[in-house]
This record gives C-alpha cells, structure tokens and sequence, in this order.
C-alpha cells in the first residue's frame, strides 16, 4: 500500500480523506497546523474506531519561513494538497499576506517538494470559485477562469504554481471541489442550522436567489481515489459539483421545514464578490465512473442535527 501525504488533514475534507484512505489500508501522513488540530482530528478518527497504526502526523504552520518536514518525507508517494486559506468571505486587504502565502507560495513549497522527492502523483485541490461569473453554465474544465474575490484569484495562482512545476516533470492534477457538505463542516448548511435552533436572526447576503451544488464530501473522496495514481489523468482538471443546485432561499426553506422552525432572516450587502450561481459539468469526472450517491435533503432529514 503507498504511503500519502494529506495536508490539512485537520480540515474538513483533509479528514475525511484521512479516514477514507486509510480505511482502504494506505499509510497516511496526516498535516495539521497546531498540535490542537491534530488532537482533534486523532479524537475524530477514534470516534470512527478508526486504528491509528498506519497513521504519522505532521505538525506544520505554514505560514512560517521554515518547515520541518517529516523523517519519512521520503517514502511518500502520493501528496494530497488540501490545507488552504479557505473562506471566500473572509479573503480581504487585511489577511492579503495570508492568503498569498498559503494559497500560492504554500502551494509551490509543496509541488516542488514533490518532484525533488519524486513523488508518483500530487493531486491540489483548488476551487470551483477561480471561475468567476461566466457566460454559459455549468463550468467544464474549458470555461475561461476570471475569478472575482481574493480566495479566487490566490487559487487560481496556485493552480499555474502547480503547473509550472508541470512543465519540469511533476505528475500532478487539478481537482476543483465546489460546495461539498458532510459532518464536520462548518458551512451554510451549518450556520443556518445554528441560527434557526438557537432562534437567532438569520443574515442573508443579496437576495438569496444565489444558488451552490453541493456534493457530499464521501462522494468527493470517491472522486479523488479514482483519480489518485492513475497516469492518464496526470496533468488534468477536473470540476467537482453535486448535480443540482440549491439556492440559499430554498435550502432556508428545506432547513427550517425539517426542524420545524421559522427562520429569522435579515438580508445585507455581501461582503465580497461572490458567485451567482456556481455548478460544475460533471461530464469529464463521469466518464472515470464517478456518480454521486449521497443527496443533501437525506442529509438534512437525517444528519443535520449530528453534523
Ligand atoms: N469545502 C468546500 O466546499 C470547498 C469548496 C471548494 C474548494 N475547497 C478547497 O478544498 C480544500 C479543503 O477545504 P476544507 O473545506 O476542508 O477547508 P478547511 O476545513 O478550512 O481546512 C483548511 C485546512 O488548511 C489548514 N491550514 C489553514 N491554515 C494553515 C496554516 N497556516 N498552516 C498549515 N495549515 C493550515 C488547516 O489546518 P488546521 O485546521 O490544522 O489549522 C486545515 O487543515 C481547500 O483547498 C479549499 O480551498 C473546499
């Protein structure tokens, strides 16, 4: 079994891929930022029973000028990139550093890294937002990208950090997750769940009319482990949305008729440029056999109250 760096296996999907990896017996490296994090991502696999025996983990800021790189860096054969500054919202003048740092410069720490170790294969998780607002939906991997807000743009930058290290011999891919949903993350499903059962006024941004795919995140791992190792995919992108959109209006509607509860809401300005609308075409991650099978309303009739 080959041994995989996860970073920002302390993140959301980073955890779920963590516990998805090495539930098919791959030894994992899992990168957390503080030993808090790692702490908690080691509860989270115990709480799954999952065994910690094939597991290191890697305690790493990466905001610092020097890393420490783990004594097995070596071995590792497959690198899965997802830490990330990773708030559309939160990207502005104030954390440009921040996210320069570890959305473009992290990126190419890490990319060059793996083809001076001679990695096999280094999947980066981008995003679906460095598309900006394009003229036709859904966004194929051939829409031209023009993102609008910092999270987009850093991304974006990363992607080509990534590529250029391409074009000297690394095998990477490019995988745009867009909205994934699961236990663990916290996200719109989450914070309107929050704001309706402790009856607190609900902000919306806009009209509400703006609509995501989600895609639960078990599906996104099954996605990344038909891409993972395999050479034909080997400097490719794919776009990785649900197969239907929501708007934030509806999923309100959904949240609040499942828990029986009226909402509270207030609409404001949004804070950042965001998307209207934000759904991939699934065409190209379909031809590997990827279908999703886990729907958000099952999730929100079953799980929300646990996630
Ligand atoms: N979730 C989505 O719907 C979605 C959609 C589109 C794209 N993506 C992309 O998918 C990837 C994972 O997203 P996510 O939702 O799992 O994000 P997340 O939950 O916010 O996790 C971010 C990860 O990055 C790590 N990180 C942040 N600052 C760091 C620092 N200074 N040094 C080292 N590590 C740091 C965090 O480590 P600690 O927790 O240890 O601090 C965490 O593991 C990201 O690249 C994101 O851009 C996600």
């Amino acid at each position: 079994m080959s041994k995989i760096l996860i970073t920002g296996g302390t993140g959301f999907i980073g955890n779920w891929l963590v516990s998805h990896f090495l539930s098919k017996n791959h030894n994992i490296i899992a990168h957390g930022s503080s030993k808090e994090s790692i702490s908690l991502l080691k509860k989270n696999l115990k709480k799954e029973d999952i065994s910690l025996k094939n597991i290191e983990f890697w305690e790493q800021n990466f905001m610092e000028k020097e890393w420490d790189y783990p004594s097995t860096i070596s071995d590792v054969e497959a690198i899965i990139h997802t830490a990330a500054a990773s708030r559309v919202r939160k990207g502005s003048i104030h954390n440009y550093d921040e996210y320069f740092k570890l959305n473009v410069i992290c990126p190419k720490i890490l990319a060059k890294k793996a083809l001076e170790i001679n990695v096999k294969h280094f999947i980066h998780l981008s995003t679906g937002q460095v598309f900006g607002i394009p003229e036709k939906f859904p966004f194929t991997e051939q829409t031209p990208k023009n993102p609008i807000n910092l999270y987009g743009y850093t991304k974006l930058m990363g992607e080509y950090v990534v590529a250029s290290l391409g074009v000297l011999g690394l095998h990477y891919t490019i995988v745009r997750p867009f909205s994934v949903f699961g236990r663990g993350h916290y996200n719109i499903i989450s914070i309107i769940t929050d704001k309706l059962v402790n009856n607190d006024m609900l902000t919306i941004y806009g009209d509400g009319s703006q609509s995501r795919a989600f895609l639960h995140v078990l599906d996104f791992c099954r996605a990344i482990d038909l891409i993972l190792f395999n050479e034909k995919y080997y400097s490719e992108e794919f776009n990785i949305s649900g197969p239907n959109e929501y708007s934030v209006n509806y999923l309100v509607q959904l949240i609040s008729n499942t828990l029986k509860i009226k909402p509270k809401i207030e609409h404001k300005n949004p804070i950042v440029n965001e998307l209207k609308r934000n759904i991939a075409d699934l065409s190209k991650i379909r031809k590997l056999g990827f279908k999703p099978t886990k729907s958000l309303e099952d999730f929100i009739e079953n799980d929300l109250l646990n996630a």
